[in-house]
């Protein structure tokens, strides 16, 4: 027997592609060009569609539930194993905002938010609820344990996200945590096997500042059938630079392009002295044998 839900897909594939206004206008901003893919439409793509990083926040309250909401929403999130090798510490202390703000590298929307979360990938309970084992626990000793937990904790970090975005609330990561992993680690007071993956503010919008979808890169250059091509990535890159730069030329904001910010993002980055290039001695540091 077909559920609704089953009908309301066969009916939205069986369709012809003629699209919703709203998801065109949501295409068009997520591509900077009229990208005519034919995407099912419900509430759940559309809300994604919307999505754009929230660096501005009004001081409104949080709703009471909302911690409670977004962890639960977090913990729906598929999980390794069913390991669940990630914590949050939320931060809503305007002090010690102010500390996490600095260690962001000085960003200042981690001060605005009402509410910064800090996700951790955390070996450290599993570790410590098998500490009485005869076997050694040396799984979470490996390198794999590190990706494994990272995945895991951005996976329950971006439906935490969503769930926000989708009652109205602007959110940010914050991967720039990373540069100050030590500093961060002692304030938490972080136990071993333990990392701060990244942070994530989360606030009502500015209402002073407009905030746009950033457009993608055309669908060729990420979507590989059956084996990798890389022979459309020029072109799609070469289309890409203009379209972001008409992005960033729209909002008045001088921005190198996209190619170019490659190469200033990834280029010869120990000049910069940053400690997310020494992550692997930061990490050895805070208990991960990484081998
Ligand atoms: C793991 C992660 C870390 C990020 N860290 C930062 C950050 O430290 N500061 C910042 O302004 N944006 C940060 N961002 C946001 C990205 O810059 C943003 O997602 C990207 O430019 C695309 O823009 P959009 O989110 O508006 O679509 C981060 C995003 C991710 C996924």
């Amino acid at each position: 027997m077909k559920s609704d839900l089953d009908e309301a897909i066969m009916t939205q594939h069986t369709q012809p592609p003629t699209q919703h206004p709203e998801i065109t206008h949501l295409l068009q901003e997520r591509y900077g060009q009229d990208a005519s893919y034919d995407i099912i439409d419900n509430p759940i793509t559309r809300q994604i569609l919307q999505h754009r990083s929230v660096r501005a926040f009004e001081a409104t309250p949080l709703p009471d539930n909302l911690l409670t909401t977004l962890v639960t929403a977090a913990q729906a999130a598929s999980s390794s194993s069913n390991l669940q090798s990630w914590s949050i510490v939320a931060i809503t202390d305007k002090t010690h905002k102010d500390k996490l703000a600095v260690w962001a590298n000085n960003q200042d929307f981690v001060r605005q938010a009402p509410l910064f979360l800090v996700w951790l990938a955390d070996f450290s309970r599993a570790k410590h609820l098998t500490d009485k084992q005869p076997v050694p626990i040396d799984g979470t000793d490996y390198l794999e344990s590190v990706i494994l937990a990272s995945i895991d904790t951005a996976i329950a970090a971006q439906n935490a996200a969503l769930v926000a975005e989708s009652l109205g609330l602007g959110v940010v990561y914050a991967g720039a945590i990373r540069s100050h992993i030590n500093a961060i680690a002692e304030d938490l007071k972080l136990p071993p096997y333990v990392y701060p993956v990244f942070g994530m503010a989360i606030g009502y919008p500015s209402e002073r500042v407009t905030t746009h979808i950033r457009p993608r890169l055309l669908q060729e250059a990420v979507l590989h059938n059956e084996y990798y091509d890389a022979s459309a990535q020029h072109q799609a890159a070469e289309t890409y630079n203009k379209v972001l730069d008409n992005f960033w030329k729209k909002q008045a904001i001088d921005h190198a392009v996209w190619t170019q910010h490659l190469v200033n993002r990834l280029g010869d980055v120990q000049k910069n002295n940053d400690a997310r290039y020494a992550l692997t001695e930061t990490l050895r540091g805070l208990g991960f044998p990484l081998i």
